[in-house]
């Protein structure tokens, strides 16, 4: 086991080029199990859920390669294997294989997935577009079985709006016989992404992007070859690190429109951005401005970036509050934070900064990704050196990290855990 040693206070500079969007990546993967031919993805990052759900495709038969960032899946001789223990554990988004292996097969078995702790996540608008399709859904042993003779096309009302129930709902449906409507959809642009993928296979789908997606069953998808949406959250990442601890970064690969409300709190904040085509330029503001923000669904302020923005906030001048409305547990990274001499408080679902403060580098813990994300800009920022643990974490969603960050001139590097810090880790 590893973990992240950083030198903070380098100011960083240069180009980062951004990845292949993780939580598009996530879903992509599974769609290719409707397929009755290979599908290849251009583009995707290189992080370790992809690896995980590349072993999960090849458990179910799948054939795939996976080369300089581009995966060909040849469905053809999957089966419908159950899938109750191991790598489905290991992450969140094995949720889609539920979705895409019943809109194939009809049926499916998949352990309940694990992923980020960020407080409770059920899957209950999931289940509830599965049944509508037609399909039994029963819990067992902490796996969900699916089955269903046959899918037909329903009318499904999201009382959540979800991201990953939005998604899995059109993977079941795709061919499904008839029509189906989901309505209070997600407008990811994740889900936008998906969407096209499926149509390229030949689904005929509607509205994705709007709270109405519209899809008409099709007997059979066939392959096609898509390329993956930049990661926005990614870029968010480093956008916000270029207002943190920059001296000009430009953020290369990345669709502007993606991020509007965070570059409309960092332009509020007075930091310096200049948006292109498919670059960003950030350059830090002279003196930062606190700001309140409050995470909402797409196109609101992201919660994926609540925890990054937090650790800007600690040199912002006055008090900020930061609202996370989606998941309202989200701040595990705040005592960390304050081990490093932030001054934050949590109340409820919001997070209190005082700024502006000079953070030290102390040994810190992620305890989840973007929590991940959060420090190493802290720590990227702060005197002295940082240690984070918790790297698995971080691995899972942002492509060559150590790399990209070294590259804009930070020195960061990985170093294996000690025997007292494994035992330490162990006994947490
Ligand atoms: N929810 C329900 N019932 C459901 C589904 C969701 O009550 O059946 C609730 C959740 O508890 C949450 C809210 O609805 O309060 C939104 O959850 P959503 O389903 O949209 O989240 P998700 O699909 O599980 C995806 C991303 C997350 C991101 C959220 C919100 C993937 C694999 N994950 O999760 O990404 O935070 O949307 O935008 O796409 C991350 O990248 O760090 C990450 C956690």
């Amino acid at each position: 086991m590893e973990k992240l040693m950083i030198a903070g206070g380098y100011p960083l500079k240069g180009t980062v080029r951004i990845s292949g969007a993780k939580n598009s990546a996530v879903a992509l993967i599974p769609a290719t199990i409707l397929a009755d031919s290979p599908v290849t993805i251009e583009g995707l990052p290189d992080i370790s859920d992809v690896q995980i759900l590349k072993g999960l495709l090849e458990e179910i038969g799948g054939s795939v390669d996976f080369a300089d960032n581009d995966m060909t899946v040849d469905p053809s001789s999957m089966i419908s294997m159950p899938l109750p223990n191991g790598k489905v554990k290991k992450l969140r988004a094995s949720y889609y294989l539920m979705g895409a292996m019943l809109g194939r097969f009809k049926k499916a078995v998949i352990g309940l997935p694990g992923g980020c702790h960020l407080g409770p996540r059920p899957i209950d608008q999931h289940i509830k577009g599965f049944e509508a399709l037609g399909a039994s859904v029963t819990n067992e042993q902490g796996a969900i079985y699916l089955r269903a003779d046959e899918l037909k096309g329903a009318r499904i009302y999201l009382d959540v709006v979800s991201v990953g129930a939005t998604i899995n709902i059109m993977l079941a449906a795709v061919r499904a016989k008839g029509k189906t409507i989901i309505e209070n959809a997600a407008k990811e642009p994740e889900i936008i992404d998906v969407a096209t993928l499926l149509t390229n296979m030949g689904a005929k789908i509607k509205g994705a992007g709007t709270d109405v997606i519209r899809i008409e069953g099709v007997d059979q998808l066939h392959g096609c070859r898509h390329t993956i949406i930049p990661d926005r959250i990614e870029a968010g990442t480093y956008l916000i690190l270029g207002a943190a601890a920059g001296e000009g970064i430009l953020i290369d690969n990345v669709i502007p429109q993606h991020l509007e409300s965070l570059i409309a709190k960092l332009r509020e904040m007075g930091v310096n951005i200049e948006a292109g085509d498919d670059q960003i330029f950030v350059s830090p503001a002279e003196k930062m401005k606190a700001v309140d923000i409050k995470t909402l669904v797409y196109p609101g302020f992201p919660t994926d970036l609540q925890q990054p923005f937090t650790s800007l906030l600690t040199g912002a001048e006055g008090t900020s509050m930061v609202t996370d409305t989606i998941y309202g547990a989200r701040f595990k990274h705040i005592d960390e934070l304050r081990r490093m001499n932030a001054s934050i408080k949590v109340e409820g679902r919001s997070a209190i900064i005082n700024g502006p403060i000079r953070l030290q580098g102390a040994k810190v813990k992620a305890s989840d990704l973007r929590a991940g994300a959060a420090l190493v800009i802290a720590g990227l920022k702060a005197e002295g050196i940082t240690e984070v643990t918790g790297l698995e974490h971080i691995d899972r969603g942002y492509s060559h990290l150590v790399e990209k960050l070294n590259g804009l001139g930070a020195t960061i590097w990985r170093e294996n855990l000690t025997k007292e810090e494994m035992e330490q880790m162990k006994n947490a």
